[in-house]
C-alpha cells in the first residue's frame, strides 16, 4: 500500500514556490532538488498511476494546478516503449522514479532539419530538465528491455492541454498535438484515515 503524503507536499511545496516566483532559472533550481528528493523514495506512487497498458506508454496525471502553473504526470514506459522526438513550450523536469530511461536530445537546424545528441542514460533518482531557453527537443524511451520504467514529470503549466509539436526524425518537419493523459481519474492526495 502507497502513502501519498510524500506527493501531496511536493504539490504543496511546487505551489507555494510558484506563487511568488517567476524566474525559469530560479524555478529549476529550487524545484530540482525537491523533486530530487521526491523520487528518492518509491513508496508513495498510487499503483494505478504506475501501470502499462498494450503497447504505447502511459501518461498519468498525478496533478493538476487549477490556475495551469504546473502539472505532476507519471510517465510508464513498458519494454521497448519510447515517445516520439516532441517538444513541451514550457519548463520541465523529469525525474526517473524507476527503471532507466535514454533520452536524446535535439537542436533544429537552420533548414528545420534535426541534429540529434548524444543519448544520456538516466537512472532511478536522476533528474534532467527542458524548456524553451534551455533546449526543449527531445525523445524519451525506456532505457530496460526487460522491464517498465516510471519518471515522475513537472512542468510549468497543463502539459496535457497544451498544444505543442512531434517531429519528424528525418526531415524534422512539426505536427501539431495536444497530449492529454491516460487516466480519467487522478489520485486522492487526501485520503481518510479509518479510526
Ligand atoms: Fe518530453
Amino acid at each position: 500500500m502507497s502513502d501519498i503524503t510524500r506527493l501531496r507536499a511536493f504539490v504543496v511545496d511546487t505551489a507555494r514556490l510558484l506563487q511568488n516566483e517567476t524566474s525559469e532559472a530560479t524555478i529549476l533550481a529550487q524545484l530540482a532538488p525537491r523533486l530530487e528528493d521526491l523520487i528518492r523514495h518509491d513508496d508513495w506512487l498510487p499503483e494505478v498511476s504506475a501501470s502499462t497498458a498494450g503497447d504505447h506508454y502511459r501518461q498519468h496525471l498525478l496533478y493538476a494546478d487549477p490556475l495551469d502553473r504546473f502539472s505532476i504526470v507519471s510517465f510508464v514506459w513498458g519494454p521497448g516503449q519510447g515517445t516520439p522526438i516532441h517538444d513541451h513550450r514550457v519548463w520541465g523536469l523529469v525525474g526517473v522514479l524507476r527503471g532507466e530511461e535514454i533520452s536524446v536530445r535535439y537542436q533544429q537546424q537552420p533548414d528545420g532539419s534535426l541534429r540529434a545528441g548524444a543519448p544520456e542514460r538516466l537512472t532511478a533518482g536522476q533528474v534532467a530538465a527542458v524548456s524553451p531557453a534551455i533546449g526543449d527537443i527531445h525523445a524519451i524511451s525506456n532505457g530496460l528491455s526487460d522491464a517498465s520504467s516510471i519518471s515522475i514529470h513537472v512542468y510549468g503549466g497543463n502539459i496535457g492541454r497544451i498544444r505543442r509539436a512531434v517531429y519528424d526524425a528525418e526531415t524534422g518537419a512539426a505536427r501539431d498535438f495536444i497530449s492529454g493523459y491516460s487516466n480519467d481519474t487522478v489520485p486522492n492526495l487526501w485520503p481518510g484515515h479509518p479510526a
